[in-house]
């Protein structure tokens, strides 16, 4: 479905990235980890075309997508929900979700899609008329997946969801994924939480220092004693 092929990517210094090879299967819920700085979050914005990768293919359903705007990208069918919370804090939920189908044009096909999301997300109806940020993080959160799937993406790259959630409301926002992908979406998520992540996912991707250093199923990926040594301060390479 999506394929990176020897990608590079920086923000004006040296490159980020170092020649990314990455595949993602139709279908799965692959998963990245990777210490701070590997390059993670850089991946997710080379595949949705907020960054310009200098060089290297991304090829989504056979099409190469490098060059093209970031809405063209959500368009063809790739959402993503970022690492920083991203609702407008000072919008209501609705007003939120509004703005998340805002590429669908038509008015009443954007109240279509949104009776259709509360009904797997109550919360995004409950709370319809309040302002983002009287939310909990773990509830942004929701509502940010929920927003996600206005165009109904078949790819939706989520980015650190885990970040700066308690253990309980980590566990709802990982069942909200799963449910996403079980409901036939295509996730690539990125995590922080190598346990977490790799536990949900079906395939895992290790990143270090701006490339993929092991991949496979997440189980196996799980298992291997190297991730014992990524984890625990050392590097893969030099353990
Ligand atoms: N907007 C930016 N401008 C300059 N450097 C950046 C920017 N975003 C990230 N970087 C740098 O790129 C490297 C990789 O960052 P990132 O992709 O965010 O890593 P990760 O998500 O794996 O923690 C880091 O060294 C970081 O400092
Ligand atoms: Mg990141």
């Amino acid at each position: 479905m999506l394929k990176l092929t020897n990608v590079f990517a920086g923000y004006g210094g040296g490159d980020v990235l170092k020649g990314v090879d990455l595949e993602v299967e139709k279908g799965s819920l692959t998963c990245i980890v990777g210490p701070n700085g590997a390059g993670k979050s850089t991946v997710l914005r080379v595949i949705s075309g907020l960054l310009k990768p200098r060089g290297g293919t991304v090829m989504f359903d056979g099409q190469p997508i490098v060059g093209m705007t970031a809405p063209h990208i959500l368009q063809l069918g790739i959402a993503q929900i970022p690492q920083d919370h991203s609702l407008f804090p000072n919008m209501t939920v609705r007003e939120n979700m509004e703005l998340g189908g805002l590429l669908l044009r038509d008015k009443r096909r954007i109240e279509q899609r949104l009776a259709q999301i509360e009904e797997r997300f109550p919360i995004v109806k409950e709370r319809a008329k309040e302002q983002a940020r009287s939310l909990s993080g773990g509830q942004q959160r929701q509502v940010e997946i929920a927003r996600a799937l206005m165009l109904k993406p078949s790819l939706v790259l989520v980015d650190e969801p885990s970040m700066s959630l308690d253990p309980k409301t980590l566990v709802q926002v990982f069942e909200t994924i799963r449910q996403m992908h079980r409901a036939g979406t295509t996730v690539l998520l990125v995590e922080q939480n190598v346990r977490a992540g790799l536990a949900i996912a079906t395939y895992g991707v290790v990143m270090e220092s701006g490339r993929v250093r092991m991949q496979g199923p997440a189980r196996q990926v799980r298992e291997d004693p190297e991730m014992g040594h990524l984890f625990f301060g050392g590097t893969l390479s030099g353990a």
